[in-house]
């Protein structure tokens, strides 16, 4: 595991973004797996302003993104794909067949999960799949007690993440209690993982990921099982690690 420690969130944005470029440069088609959140954020800006730029050529890459809410629509302002449409696919003019996101209004969930693994393998699956860390160790939506065998299936979010997701909804009651996700066994399978951390928040759970036992009480831990991650950290995030 390769862990580069950086002093904000802007410059971790600016060293992912390098990361992710040099791997479309090597593989103008590659595949994507991609996380929401406040994390990548920053990322997803690099990624705009170096396609304005023209330093980057994204038209040839697929993107897959590792979970939706259960229940809102792709229309919907809460919805993860809005959330990726605003942040990435329109300010990079990605095509709609470029990009996938399990649908959280599927009528048959079985179905839906099933037709998402296949389009990854259809797609020769993911070369580099980019994490955010939940405070409480989940990746993707794959909360404490996932076994890392797990796959694409709907889950139920707990509390802690409903109460920190609540800030992108008017209230907590309006947070859906039920998620699709990647599972962490697909999570796993990308050819090169590259996890992203900001924030104090952050670094209880990150030192307990990389340093402690690999176990289901923190998903992320499972990473430690991976023979290509790089972790990305700020000065807060590292905390505990520096300390260390
Ligand atoms: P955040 O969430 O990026 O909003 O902190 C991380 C996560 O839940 O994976």
């Amino acid at each position: 595991m390769k862990l580069i420690i950086v002093a904000t969130p802007e410059e971790g944005a600016v060293n992912a973004a390098e990361i992710v470029i040099k791997q479309i440069k090597a593989k103008p088609a590659s595949v994507l797996g991609l996380p929401t959140g406040g994390t990548p954020i920053g990322l997803y800006a690099q990624l705009a302003k170096a396609v304005k730029e023209k330093k980057v050529d994204l038209s040839q890459i697929k993107t897959f993104n590792l979970d939706e809410y259960c229940g809102l629509t792709k229309e919907n302002f809460q919805s993860y794909y809005t959330f990726m449409n605003i942040h990435l696919y329109a300010p990079c003019g990605l095509r709609p067949d470029q990009t996938h996101i399990p649908s959280g209004t599927a009528s048959d969930t079985e179905a839906e999960v099933r037709a998402y693994e296949t389009a990854i393998v259809t797609a020769g699956g993911l070369d580099l799949q980019v994490l955010g860390i939940g405070e409480n160790g989940h990746i993707g939506f794959n909360e404490p007690g996932t076994e890392p065998k797990s796959r694409t299936r709907v889950v139920t979010l707990t509390q802690n993440t409903r109460e920190a997701n609540a800030r992108f909804f008017s209230s907590i009651h309006e947070v859906p209690i039920h998620a699709l996700t990647m599972g962490i066994q697909n999570i796993l399978e990308a050819k090169v993982i590259l996890m992203l951390a900001f924030g104090a928040n952050k670094a209880d759970i990150l030192f307990d990921a990389l340093k402690g036992p690999i176990s289901i009480n923190n998903p992320a831990s499972f990473l430690q099982n991976h023979p290509d991650v790089i972790v990305i950290a700020d000065h807060a995030a590292a905390a505990q690690l520096l300390r260390h």
